[in-house]
């Protein structure tokens, strides 16, 4: 029995302590353990629950996923509705907010204090949480009504499934706490996810608003669990037991039971610009507690300058009033909260024209539709290209030449046709056809089974040589910076490149006799091809443009096979070993490595003197077991100090803990300076890192 006892606690001990590095990953972005030793206790409770299945609870973190899928959502009532909120969309608005709430509570001045935050673009969802566990999770509905989306909810990692113990109770919080906010994407994880459903000939999403909500309203929570959602919260619904008199009480009660709020705190240059606020005092990672409505304006307006470096959609700013009492005074008006108005920004839409449809062949053959437009200003950029995705979404769109369009271009997204003003389509117009047949090599294009890209098939198409080679000569791949497209276009256009390899073969006079180059252009080109020979195995492998192979992918190849040889040699079951590669993957490789072109390419491109740096892919060991984190503007670019770094075996992390051996640090680094300084980490300059 004493040793059931034991493991029962060991269980608990091991629980306690994930809980714990969850909280300090998630909600103080300060890890102290890295992934490596987090994965190992994960996987250790995981052993011992599967061991001894009674002690297994579904509050584990262990028990993310692992529901069946459902056949629909339940509905359920809320206990409290979930409000709308009224907009503003100028300064003046703003102030005619303010001066109303004066009106209704008939004061000559403010005697309450305004909250702010930034509003995010995401799908709104209300947390319960009974006892300190989460219990349920609800989509907005119609106000009353949400949809229980528990399942999808409990995979998001960033919200715990077992609340923090607070400061003022012994045990858990007692009975019902509701937490509302948002679940969103970030920008950069949205890229890749779309970049990954565009390769496996899915539809891409819209924007990380569209694909946050269609991963949560997935009946089968494991395709959520695959989506990398984050939910951040920012209001209370139903809390028993706890008595909190203001917005900014609210906050810190979030940060101390673990609840992820609004922001991130791990972005530099957000940082800079927040640190020069100087209105309002800062509350959380992107809050502020402003005392007029003056300071809520001021706020408004840096978060607008910072909105596209934020790494998340967000449409503006809501102001709320701070003091809960007066917020009980105002109450509510038309489903809305008298004592808050989102403070809208310009929209990022515009409206235009589209010239023209032109079909291109990617890399990969997919033939992508662009919509030529008349150019537009939106969002402070001159648009005059949008994609139109794949022939389902101009079907969907039912896209035309000459249609007036709504575009969108939100943050470093490319930007795509939203809509289509039917009322002003000209009486002519006719519906859009996709061609049938490769627009640059004139062969049949196919649709493969299961996907909705229509793709052109013939190996030595020149669009697709094209893609290809530009890939090839690209910064993180080999490198080959003085070859530009154009350049690129003209040597495949006059036959002199048919091949990666032929761009080796090439000789100074084959350059000089292209139209408009010269002698010196044509010798640093040359002599940017020489350089690229000294290269590294997994640019090399990232370079030669396996499908579904990226960068990060590409990395533990090399790192895995060490030389080219035995990389060429693997196995499909050899490959499924190595940590982030699936079934999806590996057979893609296996794929390309079946091909008798592509395994002669890439010993062909050895045999004209491409090499890589030392064995395990230019693996040094000079930093191996070293974490740096890089900080501030360096002299060169970050990519280049973070290359310097991990081609010595040390590991470059996004925030500074007690962990971290050394932070790199240039001109205006702010946070996590600081933090360095506080946690007596060493900083070093790019020159000193050098010289270390
Ligand atoms: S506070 C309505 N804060 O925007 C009750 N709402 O368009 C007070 N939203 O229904 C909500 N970011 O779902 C609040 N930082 C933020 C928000 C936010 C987004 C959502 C919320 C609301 C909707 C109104």
């Amino acid at each position: 029995m004493g040793n059931l006892k034991d493991i029962a606690s060991e269980i608990e001990q091991l629980k306690e302590t994930l809980r714990h590095h969850d909280y300090l990953y998630h909600v103080l972005d300060n890890p102290e353990i890295p992934d490596s030793e987090y994965d190992k206790l994960f996987h250790q409770l995981k052993a011992l629950e599967e061991a001894h299945p009674e002690y297994l609870t579904p509050d584990s973190p262990t028990q993310r996923v692992g529901f069946e899928p459902l056949s629909q959502f339940e509905k359920v009532p809320h206990r409290r509705p979930m409000l709308s909120l009224g907009n503003t969309f100028s300064e003046e608005e703003i102030l005619e907010f303010h001066q109303r709430l004066l009106n209704f509570l008939k004061v000559p001045e403010p005697n309450w204090t305004y909250f702010c935050e930034p509003k995010l673009d995401g799908l709104a969802i209300e947390v319960v949480y009974e006892n300190g566990i989460l219990k349920q999770a609800l989509t907005r509905g119609d106000g009353s009504v949400g949809e229980d989306v528990t399942q999808n909810i409990r995979t998001l990692n960033s919200l715990p499934l077992t609340l923090r113990k607070s400061k003022d109770h012994s045990g858990s919080h007692k009975g019902i706490f509701e937490v509302r906010g948002e679940v969103l994407m970030l920008k950069e994880d949205f890229k890749e996810l779309n970049l990954a459903q565009e390769e496996a000939g899915h539809t891409p999403f819209a924007n990380p608003r569209n694909a946050a909500a269609g991963s949560i309203r997935q009946l089968d929570p494991k395709i959520a669990a695959s989506r990398p959602l984050k939910m951040f919260c920012y209001s209370p619904g139903v809390v028993e037991n706890l008595s909190i008199s203001s917005q900014v009480e609210w906050m810190s009660t979030l940060k101390e039971i673990g609840i992820p709020q609004v922001g991130c705190d791990d972005f530099q240059k957000v940082q800079k610009v927040w640190n020069d606020f100087t209105p309002g005092s800062r509350v959380g990672p992107l809050g502020a507690h402003c005392k007029s409505i003056d300071e809520a304006i001021e706020y408004y307006k840096m978060i607008l300058r910072l909105r596209s470096q934020l790494p998340f959609d967000i449409d503006g700013v809501v102001i709320k009033v701070n003091e809960y009492n007066i917020q009980e005074e105002l109450g509510e008006v038309a489903r809305s909260p008298r004592w808050a108005s989102a403070a809208k920004f310009p929209p990022e839409q515009g409206e235009t024209v589209i010239n023209k449809i032109s079909v291109q062949v990617g890399r990969t053959g997919a033939l992508t539709p662009v919509a030529h437009l008349e150019p537009v200003l939106v969002g402070g950029v001159t648009i005059s290209n949008a994609t139109l995705h794949n022939p389902s979404e101009i079907e969907r769109k039912d896209v035309r030449e000459k249609d007036h369009v709504i575009i969108q271009r939100a943050g470093d997204v490319i930007p795509e046709v939203v809509s289509v003003i039917l009322s002003k389509r000209p009486k002519d117009s006719k519906k859009f056809e996709m061609p049938t047949h490769c627009p640059s090599c004139g062969e049949l294009a196919v649709q493969p089974e299961g996907e909705v890209v229509l793709r052109c098939i013939n190996p030595v198409c020149p669009a697709r040589l094209n893609e290809s080679l530009k890939h090839f000569v690209s910064r993180r791949a080999m490198n080959i910076d003085k070859l530009g497209d154009k350049i690129v276009e003209q040597l495949t256009e006059a036959g002199l490149v048919k091949s990666f390899s032929d761009l080796y073969r090439l000789k100074e006079e084959d350059l000089e006799a292209l139209p408009r180059q010269g002698k010196k252009s044509s010798q640093n080109i040359i002599e940017s091809i020489e350089k690229s020979k000294d290269s590294q195995l997994n640019r090399f492998i990232f370079a030669l443009g396996i499908r579904f192979v990226g960068e990060q992918t590409a990395k533990s190849l090399a790192q895995h096979f060490g030389d080219l040889e035995s990389f060429l040699k693997a196995t499909e079951e050899e490959l499924l070993q190595i940590d982030d590669i699936g079934p999806k993957v590996s057979s893609s490789i296996v794929k390309s490595l079946d091909s008798k072109e592509f395994v002669h390419e890439a010993r062909s491109l050895v045999e004209l003197g491409v090499k890589f740096e030392a064995a395990k892919s230019g693996q040094g060991t000079q930093f191996s077991g070293m974490t740096f984190v890089i900080t501030g503007t360096l002299p060169v670019k970050r990519d280049e100090v973070k290359d310097y770094i991990e081609s010595r075996g040390g590991k470059v992390s996004g925030s500074v803990s007690k962990k971290t051996n050394y932070l790199v640090a240039g001109e205006e680094a702010g946070s996590k300076l600081e933090k360095a300084r506080a946690l007596e980490v060493p900083v070093l300059s790019w020159q000193e890192l050098q010289s270390l």
